[in-house]
């Protein structure tokens, strides 16, 4: 159960009210850091997740230049795509690449899940790294996964694409083969948040990123169903919560109320508060300061986080965070401003 020791991160991802809202920020590990691209100078990305030492190194560099109140893993969601046989590579200015994209049913069968244990070793082994660090300062590690939606369509598309034409194609030609191929992410999923749990993580997220390209019945069977069955396939103490992040929340939220997560990571497209005000407080909620807010003067960027923070102050369960994740030409300054404003804050 919560002690008085619990991190404010597990304690609002639980539902509780806390002193004031804890804040972490999606790709707070990442290039707009010049300590990340001092490291990154040395490594691929693949590099960097293969070797645990880099990875616990760049996971804690955002906890030591901000004090966050959660460390997220460093690694990436298309690892469960490499584990299912996809050939991956992340091309500079690109972004991923999958050499062996699926196209029919028969590549789907073609997938073959490798024991993620034997796998991705070095995934756990940063895991255990990164605590020896972390459990000392009271810091959780949050782990994670891509949901099934969203890695299939890497899988698909064989890279970043700004439609998802063919994983809607395949959606609407040959439904049985997504649901084949999401099957398969699912088991894959299970066993790969399962074995993080076992290697230490305290808390867990789900990345739906690409959800925005589905239509309401496509997501109910696409993205909701299996995000329920993994949730509920988890070997999970009460105490390690789940969050799932979607995009088109505003539209989804109140279908994912009772899938079974503890938090609702919220983007940045609709009203915190309205999304609280409509759903309940059943369920926390995270987010959802529009990254773009970054790039703006101080002044209208302090009253931005104030006007969030005001909105949910009288309400249990809140994470501040971003809609998104941050980017690459951010300055570090304006997270570090935010970032004061969140633990300055009373509630
Ligand atoms: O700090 C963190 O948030 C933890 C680590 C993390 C990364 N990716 C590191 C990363 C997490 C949680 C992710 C999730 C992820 N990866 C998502 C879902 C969340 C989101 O941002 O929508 C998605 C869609 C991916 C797939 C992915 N990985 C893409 C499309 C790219 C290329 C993007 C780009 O801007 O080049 C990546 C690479 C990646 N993942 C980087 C990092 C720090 C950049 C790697 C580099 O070149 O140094």
């Amino acid at each position: 159960m919560e002690t008085p020791n619990t991190p404010l991160y597990i304690r609002a991802a639980l539902g509780e009210q806390t002193e004031r809202p804890p804040i972490w920020v999606m790709r707070q590990a990442g290039r707009y850091l010049p300590e990340y691209r001092e490291v990154r100078k040395q490594h691929s990305f693949l590099d960097m997740l293969n070797h645990p030492e880099v990875a616990t190194e760049v996971t804690l560099q955002p906890i030591r230049r901000y004090g966050m109140d959660a460390a997220i893993l460093f690694c990436d969601i298309l690892v469960t795509a490499q584990v299912l046989g996809s050939k991956l590579d992340f091309v500079e200015k690109k972004g991923p690449v999958i050499a062996n994209p699926i196209r029919s049913a028969a590549d789907v069968a073609n997938c073959q899940a490798a024991p993620v244990n034997e796998f991705l070793p070095y995934v756990f082994d940063a895991i255990k790294l990164i605590q020896k660090e972390l459990r000392p300062k009271g810091v959780p590690l949050i782990g994670f996964a891509g949901a099934p939606f969203t890695v299939a369509s890497y899988m698909i598309e064989g890279g970043s694409s700004k439609d998802l034409a063919r994983s809607k194609g395949l959606i609407k030609e040959s439904p049985e083969v997504m649901d084949a191929l999401l099957d398969k992410l699912v088991a894959v999923t299970i066993d790969y948040l399962n074995a993080q749990i076992e290697a230490g993580v305290d808390a867990l997220q789900l990345f739906d990123t690409w959800t925005n390209h589905l239509d309401l019945e496509s997501f109910k069977r696409y993205s909701l169903d299996p995000i329920k069955r993994i949730i509920a396939g988890l070997n999970r103490p009460a105490n390690v919560p789940i969050t799932v992040f979607c995009k088109n929340m505003g539209v989804f939220a109140p279908l994912l109320v009772d899938c079974g997560a503890n938090a609702l990571s919220v983007d940045w497209g609709v009203s915190l508060r309205g999304v609280r005000d409509q759903i309940g407080s059943s369920i926390a909620l995270q987010g959802n300061l529009d990254p773009q807010m970054l790039y703006t003067e101080d002044k209208v960027l302090e009253k931005a986080v104030i006007s969030l923070l005001d909105s949910m102050k009288d309400q249990p369960g809140y994470i501040f965070n971003l809609g998104h994740g941050m980017s690459p030409d951010m300055e570090p300054e304006k997270l570090k401003l935010v970032v004061d404003l969140v633990h300055g804050y009373k509630r």
